[in-house]
């Protein structure tokens, strides 16, 4: 395993031992249990790493972000009408939605013990983190549009997912005393890697194997989000005269046939160009680290994590 990954898991695991016990404290213990990725804290360690630092020195932050990243799943599980998380029942779904709401409250806020009094971190995670509401926002609102640009879609994402990653790099950056040009260099190259993220995340959604993504498949197709795949699908639709995709949309979320969806987007063609676009997306965000380190020898690690990240499976 990844040396940064290790250092973070030993930090999250001893934070989470010390949590008091009730159900207030008890659905956060049991999501940070469960097997996530864990790639925000990673990038803002190897982030403080690369511009010369301890990386034990952002631990805390690390685990800032970590937290804010586990809030935002709890709410989102909410507001996706989602049963699975991690392979295990959402934290709705395992206590209750009131629960689920106030204990994902509590986290923000422990979030916010956990990252230190640092005026600068305090405004970017700040930034950021009401960034991630803005993107909520638009992605449950696209929900209910019919037409939805794919210019939109990747503002939307942007915000909900990419600003995320870029702010665990930059603020791991600034722990180590980066210069403000490098750390708009890694922020981009985090916003990059976000929306490549954000679109694997989509594509896995309906293709994935469920005993690996560890979440329900179609969810995004039955809550009718305004997906690459989906946007992309009604177009060629369009294009073609057919019309399995929207005539699927007319119906309630519950009432949609998700299977038929997805065959629908299969032969649509849409999935390998949406590949296609991750890779695309993804090797800009790496030219960002190139501008950093041209030889490459001090971001093997990073550039390893992110080119890991556009044929994940989970
Ligand atoms: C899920 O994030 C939410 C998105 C922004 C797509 P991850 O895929 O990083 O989830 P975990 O933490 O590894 O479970
Ligand atoms: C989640 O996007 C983004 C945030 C939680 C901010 P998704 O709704 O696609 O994430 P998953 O697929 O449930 O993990
Ligand atoms: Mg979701
Ligand atoms: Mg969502
Ligand atoms: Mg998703």
């Amino acid at each position: 395993m990844n040396v940064h990954r290790a250092l973070f898991d030993a930090h999250v695991e001893r934070w989470s031992a010390a949590l008091p016990a009730g159900d207030l404290y008890a659905p956060m213990a049991y999501l940070l249990a469960l097997p996530g990725k864990r790639i925000r804290p990673t990038l803002t360690l190897m982030a403080c790493e690369l511009f010369g630092a301890d990386p034990r020195n952002a631990l805390d932050q690390a685990l800032a972000i970590e937290l804010f990243h586990n809030f935002t799943l709890m709410h989102d599980d909410i507001m996706d009408a989602a049963s699975l998380r991690r392979g295990r029942p959402t934290v709705h779904a395992q206590w209750n939605v009131n629960t689920a709401i106030l204990s994902g409250d509590a986290m923000l806020v422990m979030a916010y013990s956990v990252l230190g009094s640092d005026p600068y971190i305090l405004s970017v995670f700040n930034q950021h983190a009401l960034e991630v509401c803005a993107g909520q926002q638009l992605d449950m609102e696209f929900e209910q549009r019919a037409e939805v640009g794919l210019a939109e879609y990747r503002e939307m994402i942007r915000l909900k997912t990419a600003v995320l990653l870029s702010a665990a790099l930059r603020i791991g950056a600034i722990k180590a005393g980066a210069t403000e040009a490098d750390q708009q260099r890694i922020a981009a190259f985090g916003e990059g890697m976000g929306l490549a993220f954000q679109l694997r995340d989509d594509l896995l959604d309906a293709f994935g194997d469920p005993a690996v993504t560890g979440k329900e498949q179609g969810g995004d197709l039955r809550n009718g989000k305004k997906t690459w795949l989906l946007i992309r699908g009604l177009e060629v639709e369009r294009d073609r005269g057919s019309s399995a995709l929207r005539d699927q949309l007319a119906h309630e979320p519950s009432g949609r046939d998700v299977a038929v969806m997805i065959m629908a987007l299969r032969e649509l063609g849409v999935e390998q160009e949406a590949q296609q676009e991750v890779r695309r997306l993804a090797g800009t965000a790496l030219e960002e680290l190139g501008r950093i380190d041209p030889t490459g020898d001090r971001t093997a690690a990073l550039r390893a994590l992110a080119i890991s990240l556009i044929d994940r499976a989970a």
